[in-house]
């Protein structure tokens, strides 16, 4: 049970360091590294659903966060909430400094890239991210695709080097936590009309992560109506979180005891 190991409370504020001893340096080229043994490593977890605290996505995304600290103890967590950073719509004057080279940039055009250079800086700072967002509309929310069109850049330079295709984030990890009104599992009448899942992978694939899991919390309306008990509808999906963790643990003590060997 991570949550009742865990006794923090988090409230953060934009982005914050958490249990940070010795920071590690997340590299971009090499391949995960696990935290277990004491490996520092740095987990970034980005929410992005309107709801608060209330919000289904960011419970799960806590519950991760409690499970990923157990396995990597020593390690630190940063959090962005993409609602409480005011993240402006890319511009003509955005898109120009984008494709500009940074020797070329004046001033005024580093200055509108500042905010994006910064979620750049903490996607290669991390060594793996969770990511929790509501379904909106088919997609994702507002707040994360603004955040999206920050972080992909025209053309790869070494302090903006996200560009589509580029495999910069290579061995890194991504779990996408998803919060959805209506039911999406396989063969239901909605499961075609989930292009959520479909878009992550593109485009984190297109950056170079190869290794991303899911968690679909679907059918939300049925807890949202009062219909099932929230820590009812929540249990099957903070298991779903344990198990990945579980999985990784055997994964561990596997590599672990074939290096001893
Ligand atoms: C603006 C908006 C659009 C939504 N669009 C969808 C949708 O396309 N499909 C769906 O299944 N649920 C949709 N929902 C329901 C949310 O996905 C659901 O309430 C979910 O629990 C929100 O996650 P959260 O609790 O983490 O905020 C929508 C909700 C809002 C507010």
């Amino acid at each position: 049970m991570c949550g009742s190991h865990f006794k923090a409370t988090f409230t953060f504020s934009a982005l914050e360091s958490l249990a940070s001893e010795n920071s590690g340096q997340g590299s971009p080229d090499q391949d995960r590294i696990f935290g277990t043994g004491g490996i520092v490593v740095k987990l970034l977890r980005i929410d992005s659903s309107p709801m608060g605290e209330a919000a289904i996505s960011r419970q799960l995304t806590m519950e991760f966060v409690q499970c990923w600290l157990n396995a990597n103890p020593h390690s630190t967590v940063m959090k962005r909430d993409l609602t409480t950073t005011t993240i402006p719509v890319i511009d003509a004057a955005w898109v120009a400094a984008n494709y500009t080279p940074k020797e070329s940039r004046t001033h005024q055009q580093d200055e509108l890239l500042k905010l994006s250079t910064e979620f750049i800086a903490e996607l290669l700072d991390a060594d793996e991210y969770v990511m929790g967002m509501p379904m909106h509309n088919w997609g994702p929310p507002s707040s994360f695709k603004l955040w999206v069109d920050q972080i992909v850049t025209a053309s790869s330079s070494p302090e903006r080097p996200l560009a589509g295709g580029r495999a910069t984030l290579i061995g890194k990890r991504a779990t996408f936590i998803i919060a959805a009104g209506a039911v999406y599992a396989p063969g239901s009448a909605n499961a075609s009309k989930n292009y959520l899942v479909p878009w992550l992978r593109t485009l984190f694939g297109s950056l170079g992560i190869k290794d991303m899991q899911f968690v679909l919390a679907d059918n939300t309306r049925e807890t949202n109506k009062g219909k099932i008990d929230r820590a009812a509808f929540l249990a099957p999906h903070i298991e779903a979180i344990h198990a990945l963790f579980e999985k990784e643990l055997a994964e561990q003590t596997r590599h672990r005891d074939g290096a001893s060997a």
